[in-house]
């Protein structure tokens, strides 16, 4: 089968989140499966064109504003199958990508072109096809800076001979960003008032990509089964929950799986020592080499709670960090343990973290990105914590369950299809979880778990193995996203 993946992120180019991870690494998996797999991404300015081949002559793009010129750049997506490269192509507007940050940067976190932006490389996609001559039967577009893809192929594009037989999937990687702009942005899209309301475009007078993309894909996912379930109703669905009904013939959830070649303790180059189910004791060392990396006194005996997160409201951080209120501050105040956070994100969060660490000395924090410290965390910690108020699948939890950090997380999204709350009766499960997010659930959580650290250590060891035994690769998904496109495939052959 023939692939395009239409994504504004994919790692190792451009990541802000997950998301990127979910891109590359399902496009490996199909290309190990035999498909013939291209990824089309932004060249964003922090991507040096040095690095990459130019194709041959510029792209002409058609935009209601107008014909737009860009360049086009390649090269192989690293860790591709020899004989079945994925090729990944970077669409070069100096104008739109020349600038840092990928949606904003710190002062301006959307930009205000984001909506042309993207209409333009959305549109680019099928231009590129016609000038490398190559027409995929599935195009895959990923999240709102995309969602104009299937739109651009039903209203317009599938009446020509090349896209006549091509079929788009949308996926939903998180519905909380949903690309809403002033209508006064539609005219660049180059289509008809018709098709505004005809796709679903409009949005309590304002323009919603998203929202048309999911009116117009043959088919749409998202990436949990849980997720797929809540997002149907309006406490999860972002105002959107009707439409996804209205399309839920078409609309299922494909768990997200993990690159393990990345994420396995058995071979990972950032811990000391590499630990499997057989022979834990590299576990141990990675916790003395956080304990020491972090400043904290190195103590196996006591247990670290990790987090790794985006610092943003998704997140569940308010719980713990915010002001007052939040509940980190008793919990390393009433309870024998050490904490450890690496996070990036809302200045307001970054802050008080700052000042948490400043005056506990069981927490200490690093704000900013680092891959190193990352894997460190998911392999020395003994529990991770991932309160999130919502989560359409969630990495972290997975990788920790693979290094055997049992994870704290909240009853929602993706989180509920990865782990098993603990059972205290039967001694089964793979982590601990908690319904409602309020600060004195996870104050709660996080205690019930150091304390059956510290009273049932038998427990706590027979679920690190049950979580490291877990599978969550990549070949299963792969093989529903592939179903997924026949059944779309049947209709328009
Ligand atoms: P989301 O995409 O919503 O942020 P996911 O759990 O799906 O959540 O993915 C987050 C990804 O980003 C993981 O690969 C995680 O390790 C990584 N990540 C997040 N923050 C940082 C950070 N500060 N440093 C390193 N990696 C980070
Ligand atoms: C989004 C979601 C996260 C998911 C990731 C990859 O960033 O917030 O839950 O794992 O996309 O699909």
């Amino acid at each position: 089968m023939k692939i395009l993946m239409a994504s504004s992120e994919a790692v190792p180019f451009a990541k802000t989140g997950g998301l990127a991870d979910a891109v590359s690494a399902l496009s490996l998996t199909l290309a190990k499966q035999g498909h013939e797999v291209k990824i089309i991404l932004p060249r964003y300015y922090s991507i040096n064109r040095d690095k990459l081949s130019p194709l041959e002559g510029e792209l002409g793009v058609r935009t209601g504003g107008g014909e737009e010129w860009c360049a086009v750049y390649t090269t192989d997506l690293p860790g591709s199958p020899k004989k079945n490269q994925v090729q990944v192509y970077f669409i070069d507007h100096e104008l739109f990508f020349g600038r840092d940050g990928i949606y904003g940067t710190p002062w301006e976190p959307d930009f205000l072109d984001n909506s042309r932006r993207f209409t333009f490389f959305s549109r680019a996609v099928f231009q590129f096809c016609r000038k490398i001559g190559w027409y995929p039967d599935v195009l895959h577009a990923h999240d709102w800076p995309a969602a104009l893809v299937p739109v651009f192929l039903k209203h317009g594009e599938r009446g020509s001979v090349e896209f006549a037989k091509t079929v788009s999937v949308l996926t939903i990687h998180n519905l909380g960003y949903q690309g809403i702009y002033s209508k006064d942005n539609f005219y660049y899209t180059g289509l008809g008032w018709d098709v505004f309301y005809n796709a679903g475009f409009d949005d309590w007078n304002m323009m919603n990509l998203l929202k048309a993309g999911l009116n117009s894909a043959d088919k749409i996912n998202t990436v949990s089964p849980h997720y797929a379930q809540e997002t149907q109703t309006p406490v999860h669905g972002f105002r959107l929950d009707w439409v996804l009904r209205y399309r839920s013939a078409d609309y299922i959830g494909i768990l997200n799986g993990i690159d393990t070649s990345v994420w396995n303790p058995q071979k990972d180059p950032y811990i000391p020592e590499p630990y499997s189910v057989k022979e834990m004791r590299g576990k141990a060392k990675a916790k003395a080499a956080l304990q020491e990396e972090f400043g904290l006194p190195v103590d196996p005996e006591v247990p670290i709670i990790g987090m790794v997160t985006r610092l943003t409201e998704q997140k569940g951080v308010g719980e713990v960090f915010g002001p007052a209120y939040g509940s980190a501050w008793s919990i390393c105040k009433d309870m024998d343990l050490q904490m450890v956070l690496l996070g990036s994100g809302e200045s307001w969060c970054e802050n008080e973290i700052k000042s948490l660490a400043y005056r506990l000395p069981n927490f200490k924090a690093h704000i900013g990105y680092s891959e190193k410290e990352s894997h460190l965390i998911e392999a020395g910690s003994d529990f991770f914590l991932m309160p999130s108020r919502y989560e359409p699948c969630g990495l972290n939890q997975m990788y920790s369950l693979a290094y055997g950090t049992l994870p704290i997380v909240r009853n929602t999204g993706g989180l509920v299809d990865t782990v098993q709350n603990y059972n205290q009766e039967t001694g089964a499960g793979t982590g601990f979880m908690f319904d409602d997010l309020t600060p004195s659930a996870v104050y709660n959580t996080v205690g019930w778990a150091v304390w059956a650290y510290y009273n049932r250590r038998d427990d706590i060891e027979a679920m690190r193995i049950t979580g490291m035994k877990q599978n969550f690769s990549w070949e299963k998904s792969a093989k529903k996203y592939i179903d997924m496109y026949e059944t779309a495939l049947a209709v328009v052959s």
